[in-house]
């Protein structure tokens, strides 16, 4: 008989996975459970304003909610009905507290474990779905197969601790779930882990193995899988980190980053992704995971590692303290009461997310300058507003951004235009009738190198890029 499935955590990770999840595997059962009511309000919403905005994403959940997809907040009956429970939950930076602004803090995993324990009736695999630090899965299989008194052996539900770790990214979520590179499922080498294991490999196989062919499922111990998906990240991160230094010096010297990378990635051993020169990474995930990262070789004593990943986040910061050094030094040294337009508040196109957005540091360093900030984003506006609630307070000494649909209305009598995020309405806007619209002399400051830039001078604005 197919094993009913839950995911506890109904964020960016759980929704879209189980979605796929129960499309691919319609004689499983699959409930996506989570604390937040109102995120499960809008994921059951009748006309299907999903409380995240991803593309494809819309069409998947009408196939399958209601039919073998259940959304709830009812999390007790879930993990009684199911027999594996992937745990989806937040792992945000601990802000607090030993390893303050580097470990992970695992509350929220932890009391999801407890609350597993505590409920089950019949043995259950526990898959780690969140992003956690190496050896974490023994931690938790430590807490749910703890017996009740100190010596005595647990009568009680076993509990197998696999790692399942996440390689989706934002924007090209379901495709990446639905043709995933690979898969990798991390259990203790037992009878009883290869069992779970091997359950795990068939919900992805899916009906009949219509989905992630067998050769794209790969198995490892479970610290190698914990430790997969940290490295996975910092080494993406180190990427855009490694050219956006190069982009620094490609200022200085005439060079031109888009150029090198092309030319660089033409090299099969180097490869043509994640060279793309920019604002800096953000999302939810490569800041926190490289920090993590670092936390756990200074655990062991790595300090000469732990140096080297930091300063992937490091230069990352730099990237966008140097944007405002660049706007400050092209108009005139003085930002005060300038109007600059933000075109994209989102950390990549294709997301309403905002978590840890390059965009969010710029426009902050630029109201500490008491710059008239005007912000447009096709999806990220009402994240926008909440995340920047406490500079939009009234009585404060710098103007209130403001937040508006329409980016020709964001860019009126702006003195610059600062492009942040690459979607891809930018590039094809009436760009001549912005430049009419704006104070002169008019910039525009594109932090994406996605503009024409030719065409952009020949109207008559000033052209500022990253790396060239
Ligand atoms: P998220 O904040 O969007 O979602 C997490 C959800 O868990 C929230 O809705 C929260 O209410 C819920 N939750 C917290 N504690 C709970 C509890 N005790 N019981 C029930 N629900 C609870 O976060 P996310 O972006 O989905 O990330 C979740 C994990 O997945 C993180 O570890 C992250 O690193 C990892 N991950 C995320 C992505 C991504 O693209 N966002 C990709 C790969 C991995
Ligand atoms: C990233 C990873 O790509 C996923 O594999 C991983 O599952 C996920 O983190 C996670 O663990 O959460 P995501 O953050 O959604 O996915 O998006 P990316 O496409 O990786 O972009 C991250 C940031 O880097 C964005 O701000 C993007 O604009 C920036 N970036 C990316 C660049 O500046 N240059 C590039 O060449 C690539």
């Amino acid at each position: 008989m197919n094993k009913n499935i839950v995911c506890i955590g109904a964020g960016y990770i759980g929704g879209p996975t189980m979605a796929v999840i129960a499309k691919m595997n319609p004689d499983r059962k699959v409930m996506v459970v989570d604390i937040n009511a109102d995120r499960i309000a809008a994921w059951n919403s009748p006309d299907f304003e999903l409380p995240i905005y991803e593309p494809g994403l819309e069409e998947v959940v009408r196939e399958v909610r209601g039919r073998n997809l259940f959304f709830s907040t009812d999390i007790d009956s879930a993990i009684l009905e199911c027999d594996i429970v992937f745990v989806g939950v937040n792992t945000p930076t601990k802000m607090f507290g030993r390893g303050a602004g580097r470990a992970s803090d695992l509350q929220y995993w932890e009391a999801t474990a407890r609350n597993i324990k505590a409920i089950s009736k019949s043995d259950k695999i526990v898959v780690e779905k969140s992003t956690l630090p190496v050896r974490t899965a023994a931690a938790m299989s430590s807490i749910l197969n703890c017996p009740a008194m100190p010596g005595e052996a647990s009568d009680g539900p076993r509990f197998t601790v696999l790692s399942n770790p996440e390689f989706l990214a934002e924007g090209t979520a379901i495709n990446d779930l639905l043709k995933p590179d690979r898969v990798l499922i991390g259990g203790p080498q037992t009878p009883e882990g290869e069992a779970a294991v091997a359950e795990i490999a068939s919900v992805y196989a899916g009906k009949d193995g219509c989905w992630v062919p067998r050769e794209r499922i790969l198995t490892t111990n479970v610290w190698s899988a914990e430790l997969t998906k940290l490295a996975a990240n910092a080494m993406l991160a180190q990427r855009v980190s490694s050219i956006n230094a190069i982009a620094g010096l490609c200022e200085a010297t005439g060079a031109d980053v888009d150029e090198v990378a092309r030319v660089m990635g033409a090299d099969h051993r180097i490869g043509a992704k994640f060279l793309k020169a920019g604002p800096g990474f953000g999302g939810s995930c490569f800041k926190k995971d490289v920090l993590n990262l670092v936390y756990l070789c200074e655990t062991f004593g790595l300090h000469t590692a732990a140096e080297y990943w930091y300063g992937v986040v490091k230069m990352n910061d730099h990237q966008q303290e140097r944007i405002v050094t660049r706007l400050f030094k092209e108009m005139f040294n003085t930002l005060a009461n300038k109007k600059i337009a933000v075109f994209g508040f989102a950390f990549k196109a294709d997301t309403g997310d905002t978590r840890e957005t390059p965009a969010g540091r710029v426009v902050r360093l630029l109201n500490e300058e008491h710059v008239r900030i005007s912000i447009t984003d096709p999806k990220a506006l009402s994240n926008a507003k909440r995340d920047l609630a406490d500079i939009c307070r009234e009585g404060l000494a710098a103007p209130a951004p403001l937040f508006v649909d329409d980016p020709y209305e964001a860019a009126r009598d702006a003195d610059a235009v600062l492009l942040m995020t690459d979607w891809k309405l930018y590039p094809n806007l009436d760009w001549a009738r912005i430049f009419a619209s704006m104070r002169k002399p008019a910039l525009v400051f594109d932090t994406r190198n996605c503009l024409d830039d030719e065409k952009l001078r020949t109207i008559g604005f000033k052209v500022l890029n990253v790396g060239k």
